[in-house]
């Protein structure tokens, strides 16, 4: 195992931004970014053992600042959207940063996200950001310490540590926000890649994309991902859901008990042989299709990120959970830590 820290580019205002190369004995690596403790490469064999990225991102820091997609980025305080971006926790109403449509908030604005965070190296396969969220940032209640630790394991497991500290009662929903794209972005969509997920319901949205409250069966709904089927098998089905989002843009919830790792998703480009699983302890994983990708923005290799280029597995708290008391709760009380782990499994 080896980690080397290089100095990767420098921002616009003068900051530096430090890559970390995380390889294991097999020759497989991740690439992390102190900008928005970013996973920005993640390299591994496919079935004839050529090397190929899974991660749909950038080859500069500048399509790092430039992109509206959080790739590869760790996302907080509250990861995915809170209606009308309001809240309210201990009898006061919180007010927090509305950058969708001006009514929604998502992903929390772009604070964490777009944070330089700083960067230690823990162990010969581990390194550990940390950031410090001042009180009222974004709205949200509390002074944050958080770190979140990657490990890459010889097993091609990446593991995702959350750990996060508030001195005010607040709510704390964090994600990595990676794009996938098995076969690498050079190899087009990702609506052929077989995905089965551990889920028999899901939260279904409203038209702005807020979870109406409602559990949903995914039996007999273009949504049954029980067993492996291809992305795109039932992406076009007549069904509101889909229509609204363009796609999958959904919330699943996990089979078995949130606080317990267990297997949330796999997925497998039969083309080329790579594979993914995801394991985590959080209630919920949403399932993103890339479906506002439009060809806008240009990824590794000058590939024109468009529609499906990549999808998204992002381990989390239900969407809007601060207004949905039926849901698993996000809260934390001053001082307790927020712990969690994911692994991304290639
Ligand atoms: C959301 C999408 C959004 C994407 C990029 C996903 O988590 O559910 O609606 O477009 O992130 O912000």
């Amino acid at each position: 195992m080896s980690v080397y820290k290089s100095l990767y580019d420098t921002m616009p205002d003068g900051r530096e931004v430090y890559v970390y190369k995380i390889e294991n004995n097999n020759g497989v690596y991740v690439e992390l970014l102190t900008r928005g403790a970013t996973l920005s490469s993640f390299v591994c064999p496919d079935r004839d053992g050529n090397m190929g990225d899974i991660i749909m991102g950038f080859d500069s820091l500048a399509g790092h600042l430039a992109t509206t997609t959080y790739a590869g980025q760790i996302i907080g305080q509250y990861a995915n959207r809170i209606c009308d971006g309001r809240f309210t926790l201990g009898g006061r109403e919180y007010n927090v940063t509305k950058n969708e449509n001006g009514v929604t908030c998502l992903h929390g604005g772009d604070e964490y996200s777009s944070a330089l965070w700083k960067a230690i190296i823990t162990d010969d396969n581990a390194v550990e950001f940390s950031y410090h969220s001042p009180d009222g940032a974004e709205g949200f209640p509390g002074n944050v310490d958080i770190t979140v630790q990657y490990v890459l394991t010889d097993h091609g497991e990446l593991e995702i540590h959350y750990a996060a500290t508030s001195d005010k009662d607040t709510v704390m929903n964090f994600t990595n926000h990676a794009y996938f794209n098995l076969g690498t972005v050079q190899s087009g969509d990702i609506l052929g890649t077989v995905l089965q997920l551990n889920c028999d319901s899901f939260t279904p949205t409203d038209a702005r994309s807020i979870p109406t409250g409602e559990i949903r069966p995914v039996e007999g709904t273009a949504f049954d991902f029980r067993a492996p089927k291809p992305i795109g098998r039932d992406i076009g089905a007549d069904d509101e859901q889909l229509r609204q989002c363009k796609g999958y843009d959904h919330n699943f919830c996990i089979n078995g008990e949130a606080g317990t790792l267990r297997l949330a998703a796999k997925a497998l480009d039969e083309g080329c042989g790579r594979k993914l699983e995801v394991w985590t302890d959080l209630p919920g994983i949403q399932l993103y299709t890339g479906n506002f990708l439009d060809g806008s923005e240009t990824g590794k290799g000058g590939v024109a990120l468009q529609k499906h280029y990549g999808f998204c597995l992002e381990t989390q708290y239900y969407p809007d959970t601060p207004n949905q008391p039926a849901f698993p709760s996000c809260e934390r009380k001053a001082g307790e830590t927020f712990r969690s782990l994911t692994i991304f499994k290639v």
